[in-house]
């Protein structure tokens, strides 16, 4: 087997976010990033579709050499990375892996809060899909769990329509449904990978206690751990520092629109799916 780029996938342009943290702590290795903006946003849709979509952009990524796979998107994770592992990993090369981003964070999440209680800011399929919950539960059992789903937040940030005084509105009548939910909350996630763009403008408006955590950091050092733990597997990373962007729709709105999730210029090429 030889050995390949590391693939990150997102719906969209989310994926970036934590991309530019993984590309910043482990530089050396190759990344090939997919994005299924053709099919985007994934957040509403059902179990099937968004499992049948991840699927199908994870066998391109195997396609294109990857060994390993992030999916830095939470509903793929949320929807479809238990699938993938137990359906179909199986009749592949038993050598390639993929990973999500929820179990990752849950691992550290119960870690921030002193009140033991946190909330969960992501897509109506995140939290339809209880993963949050019921990760947090197998490593903080203390902790309780206030979901909150935001199903506008992705479409404005898509369309890049988050700076604007309407996005206000949605922005803030999400915090406050989540803060309503109880007194107790002390810290945050941005459980989903398009979230960090609004990080500034939602700590503007949440009270001055509680911690706002986002997951690109969190990602890239779960992500560098595991290749220390798993020798085999870190050794079919192909290690050039080459970056690659692959878009399942227009190349020039990508690279126009990916910039600001990216924090620089990219040139991406067109994938089209089968
Ligand atoms: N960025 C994705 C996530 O982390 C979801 C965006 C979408 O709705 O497609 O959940």
């Amino acid at each position: 087997m030889q050995s390949g780029p590391i693939g990150i996938f997102d719906s969209g342009y989310g994926g970036l976010t934590v991309m530019k943290e993984i590309v910043k702590k482990l530089p050396q290795y190759d990344y090939i990033y997919l994005g299924d903006n053709a099919r985007a946003p994934y957040g509403n849709r059902s179990f099937e579709t968004v499992y049948e979509y991840t699927l199908q952009c994870v066998n391109n990524l195997f396609n294109k050499g990857c060994n390993l796979i992030i999916l830095a998107c939470n509903t793929a994770s949320a929807k479809a990375l238990r699938n993938i592992q137990q359906r179909d990993l199986p009749l592949m090369d038993s050598r390639l892996r993929v990973l999500g981003v929820i179990r990752p964070t849950a691992e550290l999440l119960g870690n921030y809060s002193k009140s033991k209680n946190v909330g969960i800011l992501a897509t109506s399929g995140t939290v339809s899909s209880n993963s949050y919950p019921i990760e947090i539960e197998k490593f903080f059992p203390e902790i309780t769990v206030h979901q909150e789903a935001c199903p506008i937040w992705v479409p404005l940030i898509e369309n890049n329509e988050f700076n604007n005084i309407g996005a206000e509105y949605f922005i803030q009548k999400h915090i406050n449904n989540l803060l309503s939910k109880s007194n107790n909350i002390d810290t945050i996630l941005l459980g989903c990978t398009h979230y960090p763009l609004l990080e500034n403008k939602i700590k503007e408006i949440l009270p001055k206690n509680i911690t706002l955590l986002s997951q690109g950091n969190i990602i890239a050092n779960s992500l560098k751990d595991y290749l220390n733990r798993h020798n085999e597997l870190e050794e079919l990373c192909s290690k050039n520092g080459k970056v690659a962007f692959y878009t399942t729709d227009s190349t020039e709105i990508f690279d126009k629109q990916g910039d600001i999730f990216y924090g620089k210029k990219l040139k991406s090429e067109y994938l089209h799916i089968r």
